[in-house]
C-alpha cells in the first residue's frame, strides 16, 4: 500500500521581529494584555522584498536540502496561503519558477488557517492515487499586509512566515513500515464566514481589504471544532490520545491550544508551541512549528504526530502522521 512519508522539512521567517512592546507604540495595548490573552510575545513581519512567494521558496529550498533532494526530484508543489503575491498566478507557480522547476505542476490551496492540513490531505491523495511521487507541501503567509494596523483587536495577533515539508511515496518497506499520513479529516461550514473574513476582494470591492474578526465568536467555536475533528482522526485509525507522541496545533492562541489539549487528555509536555515566537502565521504555523520541533530533535522518526487547525470559513481539520 502506498503511503505519503515525510522526507524533509524547512522554514523561513522575515528578518524583522516585532515585539509586543513595539506594538504599544502603534495601538493602545500592552505586553501584559497580549501575553495573558494569547501567549504571543513577538512575531516576524515581512519587509521590503519579502513576500509570501519569497518566504515559501526559501522554506521549500530548506526542506529539499533537509531531504537531500533537488527540485528535479519534485513532481508537484502545493502552497497553502490566503495572502498570495498576486490574485493570480498561484503563489505555488511563482515558487515553482523561483526554484527553477519547469516540469510537473503547482497550485494553491486556500483554507485560511486550516490551509496546511488541507494541503497535506491533497498532497497525500495525489501520492496515494499514484499521480506523483514527491510533493513540496508549503504553508506561506504575509498576514501583516492584510492587517488593519489601527485595529488593536486583530493587529496584535498575526505574523508572517513559511514552512514546508517534502512528502514522498513509500511502499512501507523496512524502516518506512507504518510511516506516513494515516488519515486526514477535513471540515468547513460557510455559515460562519462573517466571523473571520477579509473585507475586500477582486470580485466585490476590487481591493485587497483587511482582516476582520469577531474574536470571542472564533474562540467560542475553536476548541469544540478542533477536538471533534481530532476524535474523528482517532476513530478512523483506531488510535487514542494516549498513542500521540506530539500534538502540533495551528498556533493561533495559547488558550485555544491548551484548552484543546486538556479536553483531549493530551499532556502539555507533548504539545509543540511556537505561538509565543511567531504569533498566528495562519497556514504557515503548522509547518513552522514542525520545523522547530523536528529541527531540535523533539519529533523523531516513527513518532505519532497529530496536526490540527481551525480558521476562517470556518474551516477545520486534522492530519495524523507517523513521522
Ligand atoms: N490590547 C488591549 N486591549 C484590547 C486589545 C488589545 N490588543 N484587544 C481588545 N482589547 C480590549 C477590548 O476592547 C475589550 O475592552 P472593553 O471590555 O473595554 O470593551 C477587552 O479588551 C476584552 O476584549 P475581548 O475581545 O472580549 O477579549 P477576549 O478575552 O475575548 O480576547 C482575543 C480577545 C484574544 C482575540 C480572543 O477572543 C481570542 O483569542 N479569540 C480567538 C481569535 C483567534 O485566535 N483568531 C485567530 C484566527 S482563527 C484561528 O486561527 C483559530
Amino acid at each position: 500500500m502506498i503511503r505519503s512519508v515525510v522526507r524533509g522539512f524547512g522554514a523561513a521567517l522575515p528578518k524583522r521581529v516585532m515585539t509586543n512592546r513595539d506594538l504599544e507604540d502603534l495601538v493602545e495595548t500592552s505586553d501584559e494584555w497580549i501575553v495573558q490573552r494569547t501567549g504571543i510575545r513577538q512575531r516576524h513581519i515581512a519587509g521590503e522584498g519579502e513576500t509570501t512567494a519569497s518566504l515559501g521558496a526559501e522554506a521549500a529550498q530548506k526542506a529539499l536540502d533537509n531531504a537531500g533532494l533537488t527540485i528535479a526530484d519534485i513532481d508537484l508543489i502545493i502552497c497553502a496561503t490566503s495572502t498570495p503575491d498576486n490574485t493570480f498566478p498561484a503563489t505555488a507557480v511563482n515558487i515553482q519558477n523561483r526554484l527553477g522547476m519547469h516540469h510537473g505542476f503547482a497550485f494553491d490551496v486556500q483554507a485560511v488557517c486550516s490551509g496546511f492540513v488541507y494541503a497535506m490531505s491533497t498532497a497525500d491523495l495525489h501520492i496515494r492515487g499514484g499521480m506523483v511521487k514527491r510533493v513540496l507541501v508549503i504553508g506561506a503567509e504575509t498576514f501583516s499586509r492584510i492587517l488593519d494596523w489601527t485595529d488593536r483587536t486583530t493587529c496584535v495577533l498575526f505574523g508572517d512566515g513559511a514552512g514546508a515539508l517534502v512528502l514522498e511515496a513509500s511502499e512501507g518497506e523496512g524502516t518506512n513500515a507504518d510511516r506516513g499520513v494515516l488519515t486526514s479529516q477535513l471540515r468547513s461550514d460557510g455559515v460562519h464566514r462573517e466571523k473571520l473574513y477579509v473585507d475586500g476582494g477582486p470580485s466585490t470591492t476590487g481591493t485587497v481589504g483587511h482582516l476582520r474578526m469577531e474574536g470571542r465568536e472564533v474562540f467560542k467555536h475553536a476548541v469544540g471544532m478542533i477536538t471533534d475533528v481530532i476524535e474523528a482522526a482517532f476513530d478512523a485509525t483506531g488510535t487514542t490520545a494516549g498513542d500521540i507522541d506530539w500534538l502540533v496545533p495551528h498556533q493561533a492562541n495559547r488558550r485555544i491550544i491548551d484548552g484543546s489539549a486538556k479536553k483531549l487528555g493530551i499532556p502539555l509536555e507533548k504539545v509543540v508551541v511556537t505561538v509565543d515566537l511567531h504569533g498566528n502565521t495562519s497556514a504557515a504555523s503548522i509547518p513552522l512549528a514542525l520545523s522547530v520541533a523536528a529541527g531540535d530533535g523533539r519529533i523523531k522518526k516513527g513518532d505519532l504526530v497529530m496536526l490540527e487547525a481551525m480558521g476562517g470559513g470556518f474551516t477545520w481539520g486534522a492530519v495524523l502522521v507517523r513521522w
